[in-house]
């Protein structure tokens, strides 16, 4: 009889030595691992499934590790890169997240434009280009895209969804990549993500995404990865600001 571990046993690559490793490099603040799958100025890397993480404010990128680390998110069978995350954010001691954070909002990056009327900005684009078919259809999603978002995700996401709404716990989602964007609408709708009964803002996402059909999620896509949502002048960038740590009485954090 051949034993389940036997094809297995003499390949795997992670020893505990290697996990212990880079528990210790996160913790002299040393993030290279992340970078490794997130890209050098963590603008992500669909590759390794990996999304840009400098959309990201400091209060998101804390609670989503806080996620993988308590199991809330990523825990669920089929999320695969989910397990991936998890099992990284495992390694992170509370030091190591906030230092993590700086980092990420240190990266001199481009911040994004509030797309306000992009379905305005991109017809005046493509006249001024000059239009071809292909445009055209793409145009008409931009539009049909800001109409859907105003009407379904402004209320939490922020009146042009570059900004997020901490109070609501919803990041920004404006500038996003597409293949992400779809993905995790995916997960929440097939509950793959805000599964556990503790992840209320997740289940609410589970809600919202239940109730969109496959037209809006491509037309929500095309408007939100649209490269309208381009870089502001550096004099035109909100302040940086890094929260404190949430009040450890939150069951979510
Ligand atoms: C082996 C590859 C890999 C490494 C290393 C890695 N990540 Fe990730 N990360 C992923 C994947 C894959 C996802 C997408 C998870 C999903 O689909 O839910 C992700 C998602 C995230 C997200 C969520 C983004 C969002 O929009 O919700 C954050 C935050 C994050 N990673 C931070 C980090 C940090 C910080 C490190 C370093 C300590 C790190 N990652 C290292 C693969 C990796
Ligand atoms: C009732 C409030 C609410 C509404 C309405 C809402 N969202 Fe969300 N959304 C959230 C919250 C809260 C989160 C964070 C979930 C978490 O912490 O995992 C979120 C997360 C997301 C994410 C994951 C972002 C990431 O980086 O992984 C996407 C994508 C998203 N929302 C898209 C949408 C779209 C598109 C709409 C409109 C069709 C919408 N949301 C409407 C509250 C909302």
């Amino acid at each position: 009889m051949v034993r389940a571990d036997h094809g297995t046993s003499g390949t795997k690559p992670a020893p505990e030595q290697e996990l212990v490793g880079q528990t210790k490099a996160l913790a002299r603040g040393d993030y290279t691992s992340c970078r490794v799958c997130h890209g050098v100025f963590y603008q992500g890397n669909q590759g390794v499934d990996a999304p840009a993480l400098t959309r990201l404010p400091a209060w998101y990128v804390r609670h989503q590790l806080m996620g993988w680390q308590k199991g809330w998110r990523g825990q669920h069978a089929e999320d695969i890169p989910g397990h991936v995350m998890s099992a990284i954010a495992k390694l992170m001691t509370s030091d190591a997240i906030e230092g993590v954070i700086q980092e990420i909002q240190r990266i001199d990056r481009p911040t994004l434009t509030p797309a306000k009327e992009a379905g305005a900005q991109a017809q005046q684009f493509l006249v001024e280009k000059g239009t071809r078919a292909g445009d055209l259809d793409k145009q008409l999603l931009v539009k049909k895209g800001e109409v859907v978002y105003k009407e379904r995700c402004l209320m939490c996401h922020g009146p042009v969804g570059g900004e997020g709404r901490e109070a609501m716990k919803a990041p920004p989602i404006g500038g996003m990549e597409a293949w992400y964007f779809k993905e995790q609408m995916m997960k929440f709708a097939r509950g793959v993500r805000g599964y556990h009964p503790i992840d209320a803002y997740g289940q609410q996402m589970v809600s919202v995404a239940r109730t969109l059909d496959e037209d809006s999620l491509n037309e929500l896509s095309t408007y939100l990865s649209h490269p309208l949502w381009g870089p502001t002048l550096e004099k035109d960038r909100p302040k940086k600001r890094v929260t404190k740590p949430g009040n450890s009485k939150d069951p979510l954090n």
